[in-house]
Parts: C-alpha cells; structure tokens; sequence
C-alpha cells in the first residue's frame, strides 16, 4: 500500500490507499469505506508498550484538526503510566502528550490553519471559552475532559482539562505517540511554527519547556534569587533553564543521576548535589545559604521520588499516595515565607506531608498541571532570540517503531539518557 497526500477536510476517514501494481491512482470503492490505518504506541500493561497498527483518527468536530506527527517525545509523566503507578488505562490506549507535526486536515470552523502548516500541540486540550480558559487557566478548562478527573474528595466539582494520552480520568484521548493524531479546539492550542526552527528547538513547548518556566514563575524566581531545583530530569533541567532566563543567581540541582547534574553543572552552571553521597540535601542547601534556606523550591520529582522505602512499600500496598521525600525536602529547605513550586506530579493523600513546618515557615504553596497555551508564545520567542535552547537536552532520536526500547532506555536511565525523541518519519 501507497499512502497518498491526505484529503484536507470532509469524508476524513475516507481511504486514499492505492494499491501499488494497480494502475494508479485507481482507487477502489471499497478502500474509500474502509478507514485508513497508522502506527501507533499502545499500552498494553505495566511496563508493556507495543507499537502496534490501529485506525487512523478523523475529524469529529468542526474545531478538530488532524495532525501527521513528525517528532513525538518522552515524558516522566508517560513514566508513571509505563510503571503501571496510574489508574485509567485500557489496553490499547495510545500514549504521548508531547507532539508536534503538520497539519493533515482541518474541520471547517479551525479559522487561522492550514493543510501543511508546521504546529506544537500543548498537552491541555483546552477550549479558550470558559470561566477558566478565560483566565488563561487552561490547564482548568470545564468543557474539555468528560472523565471523572483524578480528585478524591471531588462533591460536584466539574473536572480539569482534558489531557492527550493520559488514561480515560483525563478523557481517554489518544496520544501523539503515533503518526496521526486528532486534536480538539485547534483554534486554541496549536501554534505555528516558522520553517526556519526544527523540530528539535520547539518540540518541547508541547509540555516540559512551558512547565519548567511555570515551576520557576511560581517558585518566585526573579533576578537575584535563590532556587533549589530537586529532580535533574527533563522538567528539572527545563526548570533550571528557565531559572536561569529569569534571572536567578544561586541554583542548586538535587537528583542521585551524576550524568543529569554533570549536564546541568556544566550546561547552566549549577551547583549540584547527589543524595546518594550526601546525607541530606536540604540541610546542605542550608548550610550554603547562610542558615535561612533558598527563596523558592521546585519539586520536579513527584510522587515516586526515591528515598522513602516506606511510603513506597504503603504506596505499593495502596496504604500511600506516594512518597513524599521530595516534597519533604522542598519544605526543609526553602526560606521563612518563601515558596515551594510543585511541577512534580502527586495524586490523591500523603501523610508525611510536614503542614506544622510549613505553617511556621510562613510558606507558600503552588503547583499543578501546566497552562501551556498562556507561556508557549512567550518561551517561542525566547527560543527564537537564543536565549532558551531546550534542545540541548535530548540525548536518544528514535523511529517510531523503536518506542518501545526508548521507554525501557529511559525508564531504567540507560545509556546516560536525559530525553528521547520519537520520528515517525524515519520509518516511512
Ligand atoms: N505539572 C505538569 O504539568 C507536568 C508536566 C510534565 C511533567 N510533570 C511531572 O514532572 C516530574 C518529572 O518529570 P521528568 O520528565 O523530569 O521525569 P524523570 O523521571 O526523567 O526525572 C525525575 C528525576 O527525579 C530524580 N529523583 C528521584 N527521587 C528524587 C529525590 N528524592 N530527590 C531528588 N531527585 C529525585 C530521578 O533520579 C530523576 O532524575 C514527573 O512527576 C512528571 O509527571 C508534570
Ligand atoms: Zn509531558
Ligand atoms: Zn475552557
């Protein structure tokens, strides 16, 4: 089979397959009723992803666009999935929040794109009508998830954004880890990208560019701050970047990878402390910072944050939320009315949170699911200017088909890995 350009609105799902020995274009009838089919990353079980050949999306609604992924990455998040820590797959859902590609087809009330058009996705599908898409809380959208959302205590709470491949308590949307993908509200997320920027320079606005900027701007990072970042992954080291744009003078960066801080200490200049060699990292942040502790305090670890082999045990056994050693160490470490900055994710209850220390720290608190869509022309620009080069990061480029591998390589931290990169096209 030849696949041909695709048609660019109505009949979406229509086949333009043609048959190669057949007199081309002969199209048969019965291929224009058949839907189309694609590559694309499923979840099959706990540390069981396959690529495996699904249907084709098409345009549901008049806002829809289609998009022909040409990079797709990685997240810590997918990390979560992958280990089988998160309630609300099914087998076969396709994963990857984390996309970018040209547009395929667009539904006839998409107004600013066009067929061919280069565009990042954020991870939030986001209606920009709402009582919170009008405040630019996108990640808070109303209208977009008809999942239940992941709040236990939830009453009548309508739930958050929809999320792309990111279980069915998001709104079992399928992901990006593919070569097509339908995205909703295409007036809202996409944006355009200049031909000029490769893929590698902006694909990291879809989510942990925008999220590390947001961990900075909440932990009150400024010039002349103090920041303690706590996990040298990808959010951490977006985290430092943009700790850095904005002005920051002392930056510390906590993780037990030595290649992550390595990178990080030669890349952004940090100072850098590995938890396996050192007893407690918030009391060497103290120490360095004459007895008061840093400004601000980013968690970019979340809930499976190493160090508590209790919590993880409660936590396995459905006792805990999670480990809380992370979170712990943000509160020990930040200054009397300073801030702890949480992009690390965390769901449902931790009982080990220290409210006692917080409260006679006087701190404050802010985290939550990125409103990518409000930074993301922002951190375009930046990246245009020189200033951001989130790039940098990305160790492992991987067709498609080798999803798989990249999820084990980057799970078990192999082969010095910091970000991969998935290329459809490169098994076309
Ligand atoms: N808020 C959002 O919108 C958003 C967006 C993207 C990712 N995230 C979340 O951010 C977190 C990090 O993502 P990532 O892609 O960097 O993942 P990652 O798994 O690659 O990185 C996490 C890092 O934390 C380190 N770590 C583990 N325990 C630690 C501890 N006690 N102290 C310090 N470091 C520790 C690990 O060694 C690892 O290097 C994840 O929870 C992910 O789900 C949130
Ligand atoms: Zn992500
Ligand atoms: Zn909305």
């Amino acid at each position: 089979m030849i696949r041909c350009a695709r048609p660019n609105a109505a009949a979406p799902t229509a086949s333009c397959e043609f048959r190669e020995g057949a007199s081309a274009p002969f199209f048969l009838a019965h291929d224009l009723l058949k839907k189309r089919l694609m590559k694309a990353l499923t979840y099959q079980g706990a540390r069981d992803v396959r690529v495996e050949t699904v249907p084709d999306p098409g345009i549901q609604a008049p806002t829809d666009i289609v998009l022909k992924v040409t990079s797709t990455a990685i997240c810590g998040s997918d990390l979560h999935l992958y280990r089988g820590k998160m309630p609300g797959l099914e087998s076969g859902d396709i994963l990857g929040h984390e996309f970018m590609g040209e547009v395929a087809e667009v539904g006839s009330a998409v107004k600013n794109l066009k067929v061919g058009q280069r565009v990042v996705v954020p991870f939030t599908i986001s209606c920009g009508d709402c009582f919170f898409c009008q405040k630019e809380l996108f990640a808070a959208c109303e209208t977009t998830n008809p999942g239940r959302g992941a709040i236990i205590n939830k009453k009548d709470i309508r739930s958050g954004a929809g999320l792309f491949g990111y279980t069915h308590l998001y709104g079992g949307f399928p992901g990006g880890q593919a070569e097509y993908v339908r995205v909703p509200h295409g007036n809202v997320g996409p944006l355009a990208i200049p031909d000029v920027m490769p893929d590698e320079k902006v694909l990291f606005l879809s989510d942990i560019l925008p999220t590390g900027f947001q961990a900075a701007v909440n932990a009150g990072v400024g010039k002349g701050s103090s920041v303690a970042v706590f996990g040298a992954g990808p959010v951490g080291l977006m985290s430092v970047a943009c700790a850095r744009f904005l002005g920051a003078e002392k930056i510390f960066l906590v993780d037990h990878h030595q290649y992550r801080l390595d990178f990080a200490k030669e890349t952004y200049g940090v100072e850098t402390i590995n938890f396996d060699q050192v007893d407690d990292a918030a009391a060497e942040i103290i120490g360095q910072t004459d007895r008061r502790g840093v400004d601000g305090s980013i968690d970019a670890v979340g809930f499976e944050a190493k160090g508590s082999t209790i919590e993880t045990t409660l936590a396995a056994l459905k006792l805990e939320g999670g480990s809380g050693a992370s979170l712990r160490q943000c509160i020990a470490a930040t200054r009397r009315g300073g801030t702890v900055s949480i992009p690390g994710v965390y769901g449902g209850f931790l009982h080990a949170f220290l409210i006692g220390d917080a409260f006679d720290k006087g701190l404050e608190f802010r985290m939550g699911q990125t409103h990518a869509q409000k930074h993301m022309p922002l951190l375009l620009e930046a990246i245009g200017n020189g200033l951001l080069k989130p790039e940098v990061i990305v160790t492992h480029t991987l067709p498609l088909s080798d999803a798989a591998r990249g999820y084990e390589i980057f799970d078990e931290k192999k082969e010095d890995c910091r970000k991969i990169i998935l290329k459809p096209g490169l098994d076309r």
